[in-house]
């Protein structure tokens, strides 16, 4: 941004604004001007169209909230900052959720306005170049998403082979899913199909990967889902470098609109840079006491990255019925909204059995839906019926285990 940014200043009380305009002031910010709540906001908003609003968010908190709201509908592309004498965690939150990027806490430090304002608009510039690239870009750059989660056995991996199910068989968009999991992948499994050539095979300098070369590594899979699976040896990812990543995932987006990155529950340098090729990272989370603390600790170590915390969605999967935390309480403990909430089903662990997503399987059950809605969601397609459903194919953890089919041990029934 060239000039100085201007800011409007929101508030009912005149001295805290006169307070804020000062800081501003000396900070080297344009105030443009000040309001009260309401149509007032509103006014000055239209007729000085600032880069920035920064709001108290002070009691009657209804009445602040409609201001946010109606200013960040008036001004999509200006952040809005509230600061807050208020401590209730849902203030916060509602003030998020009606369209603020940043809260502060009352009595403001300049620097602290100063590092926000700074924070916000860079976010904001950053956004319009990605949509700018993307109206203008040469090719397709489809978008990553990355399912990461603090520890093991958490329905990683179950999320991601369902979304990309869903993506491809209710959306209509094609789908890549990469296995990282450099310990066990186990995407394969999952999806029930033979690996002969897996990304380990891709291990030769970087600039020498193609498009093509990538594309003699992928499966796909009768659900028309896209596979470049993890090796079957884990000492083949050795020769497996965080720049392979990169550069395949780079290749990949070119060609598929949804690049889904599996990780394992360690963390490696893997992980690391597939995070930070994520336009989106879905945070997965269970809800026990363990999960929580882990997970708490992953979205400190991404902040402490400055990683943009608006790519991140929190999801929580239910892998077992004896829930003990509630989805409230999960909010006020990570200290952001939940994104997704999958519910408990045993249908998923029957799908796994038998190596084909639950949305294929069990397409009714509630996991399905779930699992099917959120696709819906980040897609931004509007939910239709799909004719383009495919039978399940009938093949056995067992044989795929084993190796040795037979009719027998096919017929897992799924309940
Ligand atoms: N919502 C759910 N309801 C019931 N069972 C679930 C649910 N989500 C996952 N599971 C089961 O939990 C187990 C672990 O799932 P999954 O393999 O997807 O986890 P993961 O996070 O990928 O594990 P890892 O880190 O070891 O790769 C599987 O047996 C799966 O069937
Ligand atoms: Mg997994």
């Amino acid at each position: 941004m060239g000039r100085n940014p201007r800011v409007a200043i929101i508030g009912q009380e005149p001295v805290t604004r006169d307070e804020i305009q000062k800081m501003l002031a000396v900070s080297g910010f344009a105030v443009v001007g000040e309001a009260g709540y309401g149509i007032e906001a509103v006014s000055l908003a239209k007729e000085t169209e600032p880069d920035v609003v920064v709001i108290s968010v002070e009691e009657p908190l209804i009445r602040a909230l409609q201001t946010v709201e109606a200013l960040s509908d008036l001004l999509p592309h200006s952040p809005i900052i509230a600061y807050s004498s208020l401590r209730d965690p849902n203030a916060m939150r509602k003030s998020m959720l009606a369209g603020v990027s940043d809260f502060l806490m009352a009595p403001v430090k300049e620097d602290e306005l100063v590092n926000s304002i700074n924070t916000v608009l860079q976010q904001e510039e950053r956004r319009r170049a990605r949509a700018a690239g993307e109206a203008d870009g040469p090719v397709a750059a489809g978008t990553v998403i990355t399912i990461f989660g603090a520890k093991g056995g958490i329905g990683k991996t179950t999320i991601a082979t369902n979304l990309a199910t869903a993506l491809v068989q209710k959306t209509n968009q094609s789908v890549v899913v990469v296995d990282l999991d450099t310990r066990f992948g186990d995407v394969a499994i999952l999806m029930d199909i033979p690996v002969e050539r897996s990304i380990a095979d891709m291990a030769m300098p970087e600039e020498e990967i193609t498009r093509e070369i990538v594309e003699e590594c992928i499966y796909v899979h009768s659900t028309g889902v896209a596979i470049l699976p993890a090796p079957i040896r884990p000492t083949d990812w050795r020769s497996v470098h965080a720049g392979h990543i990169e550069r395949i995932v780079n290749l990949l987006t070119q060609t598929y609109d949804y690049v889904i990155l599996d990780t394992p529950g360690t963390f490696n340098d893997i992980v690391a840079r597939s995070l930070e090729v994520a336009t989106m990272v879905m945070l997965v989370c269970t809800v026990d006491m363990a999960s929580l603390k882990d997970t708490l600790l992953a979205i400190d170590m991404l902040r402490s990255w400055n990683f943009p915390q608006d790519k991140i969605k929190l999801t929580i999967n239910a892998t077992n019925d004896a829930i003990n935390v509630q989805p409230a309480e999960v909010k006020r403990m990570l200290g952001r909204d939940v994104f997704w909430s999958i519910p408990y089903d045993r249908n998923i662990s029957a799908a796994t059995q038998l190596g084909m997503p639950v949305v294929v399987t069990k397409p009714d059950s509630k996991a399905a839906s779930s699992l099917v809605e959120m696709a819906y969601a980040l897609s931004g397609v509007s939910q239709q019926k799909s004719s383009s459903q495919k039978e399940p194919t009938k093949s056995g953890f067992l044989n795929r285990i084993l190796g040795s089919a037979s009719e027998e041990t096919s017929e897992v029934s799924v309940e």
